[in-house]
């Protein structure tokens, strides 16, 4: 699938040489009303991006996805050693790469396998499935290795429910036992994934709501707390869950405190919701979740706190560091992504100067869910791609440790969802066709989870001119990896340049991402 063309480029009198090729295995592109292509998959054909191979020294590669249709399509060439001082133009952006200067370490990416994404996958034949799994999964995809799993139910369900619905007041949750979904929907497409993927995929566990015995009003969804009577047991639920899922072979790296616990306290969205205040989790955590965990063989298991928006941050935080001991038992900070656009990034470095040894994980994105978006499923927006490279960028260059997003695949609708929450997904199932559609995200979330390895660090980038959004990384095979991406509709002048390697002198595409990798 190598289809070579040589192009001579005269920049400044001096003549680059430049091999453009095609993908790995190329999308099958179709436009639908939107600004950009999807590409489609079925039984027989998928587009693949192969595990990327260490090249020579000072040799890189670029890969590039636009708005135009380009889907990974890649370039080789060497560092340029000239002096780069020739090549600066007024209207050219330098970024100056300095991996002496590092910050924190990423861990990862991923989807959620909520019971819709489960629904769906198991919608489409046996061989389609299985590409869709490698899409995500597999050294021939994205390579995710990170994912969120629903404790229980949440809206992405058929209907409401909980573990231990019944019987009522049940402290001992004597009936504690994992549903049709977890054994349907959730555990053999956890299991698929990591058979097929070359890392150990990290799990985070979240539940949205406990059975409603629990709660103060008696409902799944609402304006609801947890009852005094039952902190323990809720702990205690916790690790049944893990337990179960242990006695399935699959073991969490993470949980976290609980899906938006604003949600229960003012409930815009009528789904599966707890509601807390951080004073009252807090007392939570110390008393019950944190010391049933540590005495348990889930010790070593993270728990990330707040699970909720940007603009919770930080009195959130603050406030539950005012219960004594809250902060031992919290590995990191839950962020989610919806009204990041009106929120900006400052409060998470006001946190990360608070608490420097906390981390900062994305758990829950997607697009859709606002009211005014009144088409739910956009197939080949390329502006909602837009969305998720802008905020990745932003969240890694702020201190995030990994970005995991939410429906692994939805449906026409955007759903199933049992009330009725429809939003977009990176890939939407066409079941009479037996095809999936891989949206313009799926790329945009690509072009870091595939070159982003776990352990990479976050380098620094002096901008110099101008406004190309980057985001550069040094990964544990000394490769250096710098995502950029052009929101213009006109082409852009970028070097990239590292003292004492040498520099690339390009030209940018309107309204396209791109990911560089060279040793
Ligand atoms: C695109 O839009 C046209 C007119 O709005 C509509 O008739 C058509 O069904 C749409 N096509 C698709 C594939 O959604
Ligand atoms: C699957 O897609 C490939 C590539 O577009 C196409 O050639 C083939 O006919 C499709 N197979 C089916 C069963 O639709
Ligand atoms: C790179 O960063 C290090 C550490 O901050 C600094 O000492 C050095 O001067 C920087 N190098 C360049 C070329 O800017
Ligand atoms: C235990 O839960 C199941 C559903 O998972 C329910 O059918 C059954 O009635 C419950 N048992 C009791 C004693 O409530
Ligand atoms: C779990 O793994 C063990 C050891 O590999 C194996 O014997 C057992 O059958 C597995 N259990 C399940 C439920 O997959
Ligand atoms: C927890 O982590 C420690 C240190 O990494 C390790 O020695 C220990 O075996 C782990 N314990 C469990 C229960 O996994």
């Amino acid at each position: 699938m190598f289809k070579a063309v040589l192009i001579l480029i005269s920049t400044i009198n001096i003549l680059f040489l430049i091999t453009y090729s095609v993908a790995d295995k190329p999308c099958v592109s179709r436009k639908y009303n939107h600004s950009s292509v999807v590409c489609v998959c079925n039984a027989t054909y998928c587009d693949e991006i192969s595990k990327i191979n260490v090249l020579e020294t000072d040799q890189y590669v670029i890969y590039s996805s636009s708005m135009s249709g380009q889907r990974f399509e890649k370039q080789y060439g060497s560092l340029n050693k000239n002096n780069i001082n020739e090549f600066q133009k007024a209207d050219n952006v330098i970024l100056h790469i300095n991996r002496s200067n590092e910050f924190h370490k990423v861990s990862g990416f991923g989807g959620s396998f909520t019971d819709a994404a489960g629904i769906n996958i198991l919608s489409l034949s046996k061989n389609t499935q299985k590409y869709l799994i490698d899409s995500y999964f597999s050294e021939n995809g994205l390579e995710y290795n990170l994912a969120r799993v629903p404790i229980g139910g949440c809206d992405f369900s058929t209907h409401p429910y909980a573990y231990n619905m019944m019987p009522e007041n049940d402290i001992e949750l004597s009936n504690f036992s994992l549903t049709t979904e977890d054994h349907t929907y959730k555990i053999p497409f956890i299991k698929e994934a990591l058979k097929v993927s070359t890392d150990n995929i990290l799990l985070v566990g979240t539940a949205w709501s406990p059975p409603t015995w629990m709660k103060t009003n008696k409902a799944i969804g609402g304006e609801s707390r947890l009852i005094s009577e039952y902190y323990q047991t809720w702990a205690n639920y916790h690790l049944k869950f893990l337990e179960e899922y242990n006695k399935k072979n699959v073991s969490f790296w993470a949980i976290t405190t609980g899906n938006e616990p604003s949600n229960g306290i003012l409930p815009i969205m009528g789904f599966n919701s707890l509601g807390w205040m951080p004073k009252e989790q807090s007392m939570w955590l110390v008393q019950n979740l944190g010391p049933t965990l540590k005495n348990s063989i889930f010790r070593n298991i993270s728990i990330f706190a707040l699970d909720d928006q940007r603009i919770s941050l930080p009195w959130w935080i603050d406030w539950m560091a005012e219960t004594e001991g809250a902060m031992d038992y919290i590995d990191g900070i839950a962020i989610h992504w919806y009204w990041n656009d009106f929120v900006s990034a400052t409060p998470i470095e006001t946190l990360h100067k608070s608490f420097p040894t906390k981390t900062f994980l994305a758990t829950e994105a997607c697009i859709g869910d606002k009211p005014w978006q009144l088409e739910k499923v956009e197939l080949g927006s390329w502006e909602r791609a837009e969305a998720y490279i802008k905020d990745i960028m932003e969240d890694l260059n702020h201190w995030h440790i990994g970005w995991i997003d939410w429906n692994l695949a939805l449906d026409r609708q955007g759903g199933p969802n049992w009330i009725e929450n429809y939003v977009d997904s990176p890939i939407i199932v066409m079941p009479n066709e037996d095809e999936f559609l891989k949206q313009p995200m799926f790329y945009g979330l690509g072009h870091f989870s595939k070159f982003i390895p776990r352990d990479s660090k976050r380098i620094d980038v002096q901008k110099v001119n101008g406004d190309i959004d980057n985001v550069a990384f040094l990964r544990p095979d000394g490769g250096i990896t710098v995502v950029y991406y052009n929101p213009f509709d006109i082409d852009k002048s970028l070097t990239i340049q590292e003292e004492g390697k040498g520099f690339i002198q390009m030209t940018v595409q309107a309204r396209s991402v791109h990911t560089l990798v060279y040793w």
